[in-house]
């Protein structure tokens, strides 16, 4: 495998401050051999932070973009947008979007057909909650939601996180057997339907400089999604440190 993937989800947070302090970490001294650096702040911080990356250490990815390309759609950021300001990746469905947004899997297809057409490489959440893990539901519920991939044209490269709902924020984790079986798992279903040799398996949920390296351990583990501990800068660099 090649190398992995550290992705920063700082949701709604993060200021003009972490931006700075986030850059002065991935300066000319940090070693980004056999890691991929990507941080998604809200919005408004991406252009800064893109200034800010001077000797390119990191990419710059978007929390979300809109399922339409352009026009009378208020408030929304288009995949256009965010390609011509420097992204290089976006978040696609995740959970939070999912259920504070109602965002449906027909409208994640065309967001994601958005990112494609643009360029951006999505980071496509998927992930059960607490119940579907208990009752064994987990594999049909990530096929279900896995299966919007099929539909969206000229997919080549594509980062799946899995991200298990109950384990965000709340500093419970899979253990590694689960962890190993939900990846082999989604990369054997992918694998049927998508010709692309590009898709890498995240997974996201409670990671933090504790259990960072034991999950990366894993062998089908291609990075990590981290929320929480990418606002501090101090773990977000441990975690980093682990590759
Ligand atoms: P967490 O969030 O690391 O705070 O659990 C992960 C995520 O939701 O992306």
């Amino acid at each position: 495998m090649g190398n992995k993937i550290i992705v920063a989800n700082w949701k709604m947070n993060g200021s003009a401050e972490l931006v700075d302090k986030i850059s002065n970490i991935f300066n000319d001294s940090f070693d980004t051999k056999s890691k991929e650096i990507i941080i998604c702040p809200s919005y408004i911080h991406i252009e800064s932070l893109i200034r800010n990356n001077i000797n390119k250490k990191f990419y710059v990815g978007a929390q979300n973009c809109c399922d339409k390309a352009s026009g009378a759609f208020t408030g929304e950021v288009s995949a256009d947008m965010l390609k011509n300001l420097g992204c290089s990746h976006v978040i696609v469905g995740h959970s939070e979007r999912r259920e504070n947004y109602l965002e449906s899997n027909e409208l994640l297809k065309n967001k994601l057909s958005e990112a494609i057409k643009n360029n951006l490489i999505p980071i496509f959440c998927c992930g059960e909650n607490e119940s579907e893990r208990k009752d064994g539901a987990c594999f049909n519920k990530i096929e279900e939601q896995l299966n919007v991939l099929f539909d969206v044209e000229a997919l080549k490269s594509i980062i799946i996180a899995y991200e298990p709902i109950w384990s965000i924020g709340t500093n419970k984790t899979p253990d590694d057997k689960e962890i190993k079986d939900m990846h082999i798992y989604i990369k054997n279903y992918l694998m049927k339907k998508i010709s692309s040799n590009n898709i890498s398996i995240l997974y996201g949920g409670s990671v933090n400089p504790e259990n960072a390296n034991r999950i990366l351990k894993i062998s089908e583990v291609d990075g990590v999604l981290v929320g929480g501990a990418s606002l501090s800068t101090e773990k977000f660099k441990l975690i980093c440190n682990t590759i």
